[in-house]
């Protein structure tokens, strides 16, 4: 959400900050900007729409080695030139670049700026206003930033600079992602390591409060108030093919097609030296001490959280409730005895998530974050981390961190269920190898989706899925995929509820996708899909090896009760994908979506 570059050197900063802001388009796309410095001062350029407007837009024989930019995604202020980054202050001296969201903007604004023009209807306007005030009533241009910083409420990474200093980045963090790189003659910053691997891999994490001078040669990390800190920089372990489309015509084709390769990597991952599946000792003491888990997340990874509970319960008999993050903190339910909170998320930094690990923290609670993102937020902040090792997901629906998380929570399950001497029935890791295979045949085969997807949702308004047990969870995140991506209205139900009230949006010619993988219920979802047919829905039945009968519209490969989540949602994730394309829709970066939800 909202992306971050900077870059202080030698070389020309306008192709680096564009190529930057490329790499972190994902993570919004309503506009974006530059601000470059030079003798003569400094320059913005900002474009509505997508980077690709922005590099239309800037003068490319402007010459300039320190330079910020921006890709925004809304939350004060509409998508439009005037409120994207960066923001000036009224006399253009500074430029200012911010993720995050200031809480008392508006009362910063009146107690300090109500005599200074606003240009933009945002909160970060409010900051780059702030520093100017400051440095006019005599302040150095770090004090004034300092200060500044010291009155704001809220989220932000900042990167900003000064047109009377422009051998200077000034940069500053609390609870936004933000870090700096290191090159041999310049330095950077950015909002995630991939924006700036084109220059560096040499990466100092930044902690919340903590503010960065950036010069060409050096870097001075400190606290807000002054103290110097030092920290020792990291290789960050990302390969350029892991960021790039390659071949593909879309990062969400090209991250479905990854999935069996990531639940062969998670396997590998959690074997020990003896081949077992095994998790960090750590963890599993947390889990065996605690009376109940409690598993927050949003999105995606809640549906993953929903399958993760029945692992638990099924497999180790450990009691779980799963929660969805931006709920829980504002509403918390009663708390067992000895409860250990799990995190999931793939992104690491989502601030619904986020809260509620600050708040469960504060009542001295354990955790557990479950993640794609070693070094994210969320896994800095919790007692332990467990990774999924899906590779980066670019494209904004989430594929391959789903069918990793729901591998990992299978193996973490499994492994306590071993340590608490459960009778466990299932060999984990020769079906997760099943279920691998499983998920090649069904991408092998993604022309029959490709098929479905223009049969049934082409032109259609809205969809319902429905499914039970197992599958109802994966109905949810195969409507999810559905509506985020092609925008056609789709709800994932529970089988037998849909009679309960829903079953009045049934038409003539309503898709209705069903779920037969679970042989306990396969006779009961039929008998639900009976109930649809009968008031005109077009029925689209993706049954599991066994349990097909005539007339289903595709059949999965056979894998354990257990884990048909992990081939079920590969259908849904390709019909998705193929029916945003037939509407035209942009199928890596939705509108109104961005990756990482930084904001609450
Ligand atoms: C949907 C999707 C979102 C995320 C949600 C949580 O495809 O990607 O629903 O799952 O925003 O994000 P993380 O997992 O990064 O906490």
């Amino acid at each position: 959400m909202c992306g971050i570059v900077g870059y202080i050197g030698e070389l020309d900063a306008k192709e680096i900050l564009v190529k930057g802001l490329e790499k972190l388009e994902y993570r919004g796309y309503d506009s974006a900007g530059i601000a470059l410095g030079n003798e003569v001062g400094l320059t913005v350029v900002k474009e509505k729409g997508r980077v690709a407007d922005l590099r239309s837009a800037v003068d490319w024989t402007i010459h300039s080695t320190t330079g910020i930019g921006h890709t925004r995604w809304a939350t004060h202020g509409v998508p439009n030139q005037t409120n994207a980054h960066p923001h000036q202050s009224t006399s253009n001296r500074f430029s200012l670049v911010h993720n995050g969201v200031i809480e008392n903007y508006q009362q910063l604004q009146k107690e300090h700026l109500h005599d200074v023009q606003m240009n933009s209807d945002t909160d970060t306007e409010v900051i780059v206003q702030l520093v100017e005030k400051f440095t006019k009533g005599g302040m150095k241009t770090e004090i004034a930033f300092r200060h500044t910083l010291s009155l704001l409420q809220g989220s932000y990474a900042i990167a900003m600079l000064d047109a009377d200093e422009t051998d200077v980045i000034f940069i500053a963090k609390n609870k936004s992602p933000l870090l700096v790189g290191i090159g041999e003659h310049f330095n950077v910053v950015a909002s995630d390591a991939m924006a700036m691997l084109q220059v560096t891999d040499q990466y100092v994490e930044l902690h919340d409060k903590e503010v960065v001078i950036l010069r060409k040669e050096a870097i001075e990390i400190s606290t807000l108030d002054g103290v110097i800190i030092e920290r020792t920089p990291y290789t960050a372990e990302l390969d350029m093919s892991d960021i790039e489309k390659g071949t593909y015509p879309h990062f969400m084709l090209k991250e479905i097609e990854e999935q069996s390769g990531v639940v062969r990597k998670i396997i590998q991952k959690y074997e020990d030296e003896h081949g077992e599946l095994t998790i960090d000792t750590d963890v599993l003491t947390a889990i065996n001490e605690a009376d109940r888990l409690y598993i927050i997340a949003a999105g995606t990874s809640y549906h993953a959280g929903l399958i993760g509970k029945h692992y638990f319960e099924k497999i180790a008999g450990i009691p779980v409730e799963v929660h969805i993050s931006s709920e829980f903190g504002y509403n918390m339910p009663l708390l067992s005895d000895k409860p250990l909170f799990i995190f999931i998320t793939q992104s690491g930094e989502t601030a619904d998530s986020r809260q509620v690990l600050v708040k469960i923290k504060a009542l001295g609670y354990p955790s557990v974050t479950i993640t794609n993102s070693p070094g994210s937020t969320l896994s800095r902040e919790a007692d332990h981390t467990l990774l999924l090792h899906a590779g980066p997901e670019i494209a904004v629906a989430s594929t391959k961190a789903y069918t990793a998380q729901v591998a990992v929570l299978a193996i973490v399950a499994y492994v306590a269920a071993k340590e608490r001497g459960e009778t466990v029935v299932i060999d984990l890791k020769r079906e997760l190898a099943i279920a691998a295979n499983a998920i090649q045949t069904l991408v092998d085969s993604k022309a029959e989706m490709k098929q479905i997807a223009h049969e049934f949702l082409a032109v259609s308004r809205n969809a319902f899925l429905i499914g039970r047990n197992l599958d109802y969870y994966v109905s949810l995140e195969g409507a999810l995929k559905v509506k985020e991506i092609s925008y056609i209205q789709a709800e994932g139900f529970a089988g037998g509820e849909l009679k309960h009230g829903t079953i009045a949006l049934i038409e003539e010619g309503t898709p209705v996708f069903a779920l037969v993988t679970q042989k306990t219920v396969s006779l009961n979802i039929r008998g639900n899909v009976k109930e649809v047919v009968a008031r005109g829905a077009n029925p689209c039945i993706i049954s599991m090896e066994g349990l097909e009968e005539e007339g289903d519209c595709l059949v999965l490969p056979k894998v354990h009760a257990l884990l048909t989540p992990l081939a079920a949602v590969i259908p849904m994730q390709l019909i998705s994908y193929y029916a945003a394309l037939y509407r035209g829709c942009d199928v890596d970066k939705p509108r109104n979506l961005a990756k990482s939800v930084t904001v609450e």
